[in-house]
């Protein structure tokens, strides 16, 4: 694992409006993820882990604190820059598969790709390769609603991949299924991280999940904790 710093955040604070005040969720939170790491985010419900993996992903703003991913400083950038940091560096995984009901698993996949506007026969090549490493060769032609919860989660799985982005956060991505099929969707997620050499952050509750990653913190009162 090299040394050079991926995820670097300091002082961290993000509020949400609630009523009259405001609740504050992170509290002054630092946290140094190294490129190619592989760390778990644990802790209570309402902790505020989705909250810091958005903020990290460039999909929520911050109220003060420096975060910078990637050699982007996205903590301190203008909003209208954040779609291109998070199509160039972030491949997201939710606990909810979120494919698009109207295209097939082909589809889904090949789409990140136009939106990125990569090169049509990159799509495909890339999209295929995907496919088949995640186990669906024989389900690219079906539409989400026929896949069972396991497949679906590996197509979601092989999309975050599909704009070769440098890191894959993932929220809960085996909150819905069996322990099975956890082991399936993880053990593939895992080695085409290393296989790419992705820095990955996962956030989970499952003490068992956490217990693989390398690094593995607590967010507890608004920060981090090493454990
Ligand atoms: N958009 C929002 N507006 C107001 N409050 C919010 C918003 N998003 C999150 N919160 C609050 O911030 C806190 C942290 O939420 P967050 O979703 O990050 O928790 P979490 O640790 O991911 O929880 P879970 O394990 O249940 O997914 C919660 O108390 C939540 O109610
Ligand atoms: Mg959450």
């Amino acid at each position: 694992m090299s040394s050079t710093p991926c995820i670097r955040i300091r002082n961290l604070v993000k509020s949400f409006p609630a009523g009259a005040s405001r609740l504050e969720v992170l509290k002054g939170l630092d946290l140094d993820i190294a490129l190619g790491a592989f760390a778990v985010i644990t802790g209570s419900s309402g902790s505020g882990k989705s909250t810091l993996l958005h903020i990290i992903g460039g999909l929520d703003s911050i109220d003060s604190g420096e975060v910078v991913c990637c050699g982007v400083p996205i903590g301190s950038m203008q909003e209208s820059r954040l779609p291109s940091y998070r199509k160039e560096h972030v491949g997201f995984i939710f606990q909810n598969h979120y494919l698009i009901d109207d295209l097939t698993v082909q589809e889904n996949l090949v789409l990140p790709g136009l939106m990125n506007g990569l090169e049509k026969e990159l799509i495909r090549r890339r999209a295929d390769g995907l496919i088949e490493r995640v186990g669906l060769a024989d389900r690219r032609e079906h539409h989400p609603q026929q896949l069972s919860g396991g497949e679906r989660q590996r197509a979601a799985v092989a999309r975050a991949f599909m704009n070769d982005p440098s890191m894959i956060l993932a929220d809960e991505p085996t909150g819905n299924l069996d322990e099975h099929n956890t082991e399936i969707v993880m053990q593939m997620l895992t080695e085409i991280v290393q296989e790419k050499e992705k820095t990955l952050v996962l956030v989970t509750h499952d003490m068992d999940l956490a217990a693989t990653g390398e690094e593995i913190y607590k967010l507890s009162e608004g920060v981090l904790h090493r454990i």
